[in-house]
């Protein structure tokens, strides 16, 4: 016993420490891919936990069946959408935040999440959340990252290991919600009109998306504005409409969706390869938001955690109503998804036909 336990353990050691030399000095096996996540509050995983600013989910109800059942700064009851693509695509662990004190050595290498509550596509977006990281900063933070992976396995294993991942990009929709119709007559709506904004947003979210794509990535998901008007924050500000969603809202949202996916065809054409992919979200939570009874929702309306009309007024904190059964609703909060319903649109994302994924779904992407 003594001495196969002893052999054991000295295999161990060397095992640990073959490891140690690959990770050091590489070659590293860049099979485990690496996950990288752009964009607001649908994927930050907890970057706005360690800045100044009122757009965070730090605080109990927000994470209450998580595996920790703990708050960790994710915008949902349970696991977000960057969780189950890790999940999906089996990630070792979901990225970490770029922020996150705990992202070095080995873990370094699954990627990160640079995503931060409240921001959008232009920078006066979320302005009123005060300290937050932008685009062009997220973009920054992934060129330091790619400099701090270099320091530890070289360059062209970083090279590779960038090539090789899979990134998501989800930001738009605070460029409604939070900017052009934030309040009647904000200072975007009195400059442009609904579709010269669109316009506008979309030009600048292809420099976003041109600028990525030169930091080496080659599979890059990109979601659309997700159901704006449909959200019971909308339904609540509006709440003379009986519970339709906002005509305006989904107008913005489907003039922003046809657009993106001429923007992103352009792109892949223009690279010469599909490395972008169109998510439309809001034609997969169309589905369960016209017929939630069919994919075992009880409501679509009505947030889970929150008060007022439709229980979308307000912030979800411990004092709101809280749903028991998180399950039966399509959303969390006023604004963000609940868990299951963040796993109807992963599974989407995976396995979507055309109807919801161009130019190819997720597991066509990794098999290439
Ligand atoms: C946002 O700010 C950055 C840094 O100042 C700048 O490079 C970028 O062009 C700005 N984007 C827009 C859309 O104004
Ligand atoms: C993914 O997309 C491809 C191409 O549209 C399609 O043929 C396939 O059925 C989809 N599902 C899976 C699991 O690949």
């Amino acid at each position: 016993m003594a001495v196969s336990n002893s052999k054991s353990a000295s295999l161990a050691i060397a095992s640990v420490s073959l490891f140690m030399v690959l990770v050091m000095f590489g070659p590293i096996a860049v099979e485990a891919r690496a996950f990288f996540v752009f964009g607001d509050s649908l994927v930050d995983s907890g970057n706005n936990n360690y800045l100044v600013t009122t757009a965070r989910a730090d605080s109990p109800p927000y994470g209450i069946d998580f595996p920790t059942r703990r708050p960790t700064g994710r915008f949902s009851n349970g696991l977000n959408i960057p969780d189950l693509i890790s999940e999906a695509i089996g990630i070792e662990e979901p990225p970490l935040p770029y922020l996150s004190p705990e992202l070095r050595g080995r873990r370094i290498l699954n990627g990160a999440n640079f995503a931060s509550a409240g921001i959008g596509i232009l920078n006066d977006t979320g302005f009123q959340f005060i300290n937050i990281i932008r685009m062009y900063q997220q973009l920054d933070y992934f060129q330091q990252y790619q400099q701090r992976v270099s320091r530890l396995i070289g360059k062209p294993q970083t090279q590779r290991l960038v090539s090789q991942s899979v990134v998501l990009v989800t930001v738009g929709g605070n460029d409604f919600v939070n900017n052009y119709f934030l309040v009647p007559y904000s200072a975007r709506s009195r400059q442009y009109a609904l579709p010269d904004y669109v316009r506008l947003l979309i030009s600048e979210f292809k420099k976003i998306l041109t600028r990525l794509s030169s930091l080496g990535v080659s599979r890059v998901i990109v979601t659309g504005a997700g159901p704006l008007g449909c959200a019971p924050a909308e339904l609540a500000r509006s709440s003379s409409s009986n519970g339709r969603c906002s005509a305006e809202l989904e107008r913005a949202a489907s003039l922003y969706d046809t657009q993106l996916l001429q923007m992103i065809t352009e792109l892949n054409r223009k690279i010469g390869k599909n490395v972008f992919i169109a998510a439309n979200t809001n034609q997969m939570q169309n589905d369960f938001l016209t017929t939630p009874r069919r994919y075992g929702f009880i409501t679509s309306k009505v947030a889970c955690c929150g008060q007022g009309p439709y229980n979308g007024m307000g912030l979800c904190t411990i004092i709101s109503n809280l749903c028991p059964d998180r399950d039966s609703y399509v959303f969390w909060d006023a604004f963000h998804p609940t868990e299951k319903a963040n796993r109807m649109i992963v599974r989407h994302i995976l396995t979507g036909t055309t109807k919801y994924m161009n130019p190819m779904n997720l597991s066509s992407a990794l098999a290439l």
